[in-house]
């Protein structure tokens, strides 16, 4: 039997997943991963972490694999998006990745529509100046830090580095490099025009290829460290939310993705590389070769659970803390969320807004609390689909993964808020089995993602919306769009105090 790994770097860890050639995730080890956040906005880590934990992943697994390293046959990689990691001459790192989360760059998002103008931003890349943007942080580290930029060779996103520790090669791949805002992504080339708009020495961006592409065996150091076998093949792998899109059949137009992680993506599969989206979503390179997806981007899905978890159930497992939330009827007792945690992208681009609870009464309990998060969660992704179906794409079932796929009433919640079917997968591990995915193709051992995925995915259950849930939910979903706003200026005279 051939096996496969996926290696999926995301924002809390690093997964290291095993895969059979019959797409059964037989084994899987994860490392935490810390996050800085040494400022209101701010948002880093340290590239050497990264690369040091999927090392110590790989070891893990490999010690634990019972049969000879020689037949995992490639391992590939998912990638946080977006997070500027600056190299100098000898390929060392110069300062903390800035993060996709991070907003600081406001301005630098303002001066590239000034400089550029926004439609003609939007000709050359089809996507918006958002502060998510790698290109936005390569600005302010030029006026901030002119020191560590005038040091700077080269730069790279989250998984090219790792893989670069990993192989000795650098690289980037077009689901990944059309977020930086320097890739022209239908000629698939740096765009000449972005970069001479903005300064950047074309040598300043490594060199591109597919996600599926071959980049060779993992070093010897590496392998002696790990025990991943030099017959390893190393395939490029691509972006989380591409990933995510493979590893859950995103592979054909119709198909769309709804994925909660630390941020929450609505994605749908697209071919046309010439389909306008205005700049109301992203329009991205696929992880499937010559293919692109649009993608709406809920900057604190996942994370907005997290933080309730943290500061009001200290202690407790999101299992325990999400237990009779099914219990509590549609619109928690009037108690509304909005998960503008740290700002929000779809729709509103806009890094002051803060997150809201509006209703509160004293009859609410936590259970009420824990709901509304959910919810308002689910209504700030439903922005995202609605933008899709409005750009003519019909939507009528959505395959869930993530944290929203590990409960039934979340999942249901979703069928009844996005008025679609919602689909759970069997295995559902999302960006990393995507990533093993591109190490079975990109190593031979099928002959397409398609194929691929035939084997590997699996239906486990479909919810359907409800239709009194749905209609309760559109009434609510009304009131939440009025949030912002309302709470727009507020927030913004509260900035000051923001510490
Ligand atoms: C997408 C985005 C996030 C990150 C999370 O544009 O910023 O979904 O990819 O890792």
């Amino acid at each position: 039997m051939d096996y496969f790994i996926g290696v999926d770097l995301g924002t809390s860890a690093v997964k290291a997943m095993l895969v059979s050639e019959q797409g059964e995730v037989s084994d899987e080890v994860a490392k935490p991963l810390s996050l800085m956040q040494p400022q209101n906005g701010f948002s880093e880590q340290n590239p050497e972490e990264w690369a040091e934990q999927t090392t110590r992943a790989l070891k893990e697994l490999i010690e634990r694999f019972p049969h000879d390293a020689a037949s995992i046959k490639g391992l590939s990689f998912s990638g946080q998006m977006h997070s500027l990691v600056l190299l100098d001459k000898q390929n060392d790192v110069l300062r903390n990745a800035i993060l996709w989360n991070d907003t600081r760059t406001t301005a630098q998002c303002r001066e590239i529509e000034d400089v550029l103008g926004k439609e003609r931003l939007l000709d050359m890349t089809k996507n918006p100046a958002v502060e998510g943007v790698t290109l936005s942080k390569m600005l302010w580290v030029k006026e901030h830090e002119p020191e560590i930029w005038e040091q700077a060779a080269t730069f790279l996103l989250p998984k090219d580095y790792v893989r670069y520790k990993l192989t000795g090669r650098i690289h980037m791949d077009y689901s990944d490099a059309a977020g930086t805002l320097l890739l022209d992504i239908v000629e698939r080339t740096w765009s000449r025009d972005m970069c001479e708009a903005f300064e950047i020495d074309p040598s300043f961006c490594p060199p591109l290829l597919e996600a599926t592409d071959p980049i060779g065996p993992v070093t010897e150091e590496i392998s002696e460290r790990t025990g991943v076998s030099r017959e390893t093949q190393v395939i490029a792998g691509g972006a989380d939310n591409a990933c995510g899109g493979v590893g859950s059949g995103i592979l054909q137009e119709g198909r769309t993705l709804c994925s909660v992680g630390t941020s929450g993506v609505v994605l749908s599969y697209e071919e046309d590389g010439s389909k306008d989206f205005g700049g109301s979503v992203h329009y991205f390179n696929h992880a499937a070769p010559d293919a692109y997806y649009a993608m709406g981007v809920t900057l604190s899905a996942g994370n907005s659970l997290r933080w309730f978890q943290d500061v009001f159930a200290p202690g407790e497992s999101m299992d325990e803390m999400v237990e009779g939330v099914e219990e509590i009827p549609p619109g928690a007792g009037g108690l509304l969320f909005t998960p503008y945690l740290d700002g929000e992208r779809t729709p509103h681009a806009d890094a002051d807004i803060r997150a809201s609870f509006i209703g509160m009464d004293s009859s609410h309990g936590r259970k009420d609390f824990v709901r509304s998060v959910m919810e308002g969660i689910t209504f700030s992704l439903k922005e995202s689909v609605d933008i899709i179906r409005n750009h003519g794409r019909e939507i009528s079932s959505i395959v869930s993964i993530g944290g929203g796929a590990k409960n039934e009433t979340w999942l249901q919640m979703q069928a009844d808020i996005f008025e679609a079917d919602v689909i759970k997968l069997k295995s559902e591990q999302g960006p990393g089995v995507g990533a093993a995915m591109l190490a079975a193709y990109g190593s031979g051992a099928f002959s397409s993602l398609q194929e691929c995925s035939e084997v590997f995915l699996q239906v486990d259950r479909v919810f359907y919306p409800d239709a009194e849930r749905r209609e309760t939910y559109r009434a609510l979903y009304g009131l939440y769009q009025n949030v912002y706003e309302q709470t727009k200026e507020l927030n913004n005279r509260l900035k000051e105090f923001r510490t």
